[in-house]
C-alpha cells in the first residue's frame, strides 16, 4: 500500500493587483515507503509548493483543491485544518536555509530538547533522545556537539542540526526543499548518503526537492518532473535521466548534461536552449503547458489537455505522444 497519495493537488493563490496565480494545477504522486524520491523542474514550477502542501504548511489564503491520503485513510481536503497537524501526520520538511530555524542563542542540545519535548518524550528521556538524534546525523562526537551553538558549526553542520530537528518527530517521510543548493558539492555528497542511511536504517521515505539532475543519480528510486504545476513524467530514475519520455524532459536532461544549468536562486533563469518560457503562474491554456515551446506537438496539443499514460517499466507521462 502506498504511504502517502497527492491526488489532483491545485493551489490558487489569490493576488490582489494580478489574475490568480495557479502555483499548482492537478498535481499527483505517489510516495511508498522507504522510497526517495526526486523532484525536478524550473524556478517557479512549482515544487515549494507541493512541499507545503505535503508538510501542512499554511498557505497565506490560497485556494487548495485535492485529496491527500497516508496510510490509505484521508486527511480530508488539502488546506484544511485536519491536514494541518503535521507532527502527528509523520511528515517532516526541511528547508534551504537551515540557519533560519537554528536560535542563535541555544545550544545544540537546547534546540533538540524543545522539539524533542515537543513530540511527547518525558523529561528523563530528553537527554538520551538528543544524544541520538545527533549520532544518526552524524555530528560526533554528540557531547560535544551538544554544547555548540550555531555559529560554532559550518554550513553542512547546521543543515545536520535542521535534519535532527526534523527527525525529533519520528516522521515517516522527509520533505527536503533545496537542502544542499547554498553547500559544497562534497557536503552535499554527505547529506545525500545521510538520507540514503536513514532510509536504510529507519525506512524514512524522502521526497528530495533539486533543480539539479544529475546529483540524484544514485540516490533516488523514481524522478518526478513538475512542469508548471503538473508533474509531467514520473520514473524510475535510470529511465528519466538516460531515455526520458516528454519531449520537456528529453530537452531538461540535454541541458543539464550539457552543462547548461537551470538555476533555482536566479529568479526568472530559463532553459536557454528551448524556444520560449515555460508559463508563469497567472497564465491560463486549455491544452498541453509545454505545446508552445514543443518540437514535437500535434495540432490538438494547444486544445486538449494530454491524458496520463502509463507505459511499461518506464513510468507515467503526460504527453499526447503516449496516449493509446
Ligand atoms: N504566496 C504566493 N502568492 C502568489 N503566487 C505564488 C505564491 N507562492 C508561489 N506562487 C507562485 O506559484 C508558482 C510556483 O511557485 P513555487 O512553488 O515556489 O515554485 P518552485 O519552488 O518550483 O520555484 C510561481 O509562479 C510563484 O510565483
Ligand atoms: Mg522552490
Amino acid at each position: 500500500m502506498a504511504l502517502l497519495t497527492a491526488e489532483n493537488i491545485q493551489v490558487t493563490f489569490q493576488t490582489r493587483d494580478h489574475a490568480p496565480s495557479h502555483a499548482l494545477r492537478g498535481a499527483s504522486l505517489t510516495i511508498q515507503a522507504g522510497e526517495i524520491i526526486a523532484i525536478l523542474g524550473e524556478s517557479g514550477s512549482g515544487k515549494s509548493t507541493f512541499a507545503k502542501v505535503l508538510a501542512g504548511a499554511r498557505l497565506g489564503g490560497a485556494q487548495c483543491v485535492g485529496t491527500l491520503r497516508f496510510k490509505g485513510g484521508q486527511w480530508g481536503s488539502v488546506g484544511s485544518r485536519s491536514s494541518a497537524d503535521v507532527g502527528a501526520r509523520g511528515i517532516a520538511m526541511i528547508g534551504q536555509q537551515a540557519s533560519l530555524v537554528l536560535n542563535p542563542f541555544l545550544r545544540a542540545r537546547t534546540q533538540l530538547a524543545e522539539f524533542v519535548q515537543a513530540h511527547g518524550v518525558t523529561r528523563q528521556q530528553i537527554a538520551g533522545r538528543v544524544h541520538e538524534l545527533l549520532e544518526v546525523v552524524r555530528l560526533r562526537p554528540a557531547e560535544r556537539y551538544a554544547a555548540k551553538y550555531p555559529h560554532q558549526l559550518s554550513g553542512g553542520e547546521k543543515q545536520r542540526l535542521s535534519i535532527a530537528m526534523a527527525l525529533a518527530c519520528g516522521p515517516e517521510i522527509v520533505v527536503c526543499d533545496e537542502v544542499t543548493s547554498s553547500l559544497d558539492t562534497v557536503t552535499e555528497a554527505e547529506i545525500l548518503e545521510l538520507f540514503s542511511s536513514l532510509r536504510a536504517e529507519r525506512r524514512v521515505s524522502v521526497l528530495w526537492i533539486t533543480h539539479n539532475p544529475l546529483r540524484v543519480r544514485n540516490f533516488a528510486d523514481r524522478v518526478a518532473v513538475m512542469y508548471a504545476g503538473r508533474f509531467i513524467e514520473i520514473g524510475p530514475t535510470a529511465n528519466v535521466l538516460d531515455s526520458p519520455l516528454h519531449p520537456y524532459v528529453a530537452e531538461l536532461m540535454r541541458c543539464a548534461k550539457s552543462g547548461i544549468s537551470v538555476h533555482e536562486d536566479r529568479k526568472g533563469a530559463r532553459l536557454a536552449s528551448i524556444p520560449g518560457a515555460a508559463p508563469d503562474a497567472f497564465e491560463s491554456f486549455a491544452g498541453c503547458s509545454f505545446a508552445p515551446r514543443c518540437a514535437e506537438k500535434r495540432d490538438t496539443c494547444a486544445q486538449k489537455a494530454p491524458e496520463n499514460a502509463s507505459t511499461e517499466g518506464r513510468g507515467e507521462v503526460e504527453c499526447v505522444l503516449y496516449e493509446r
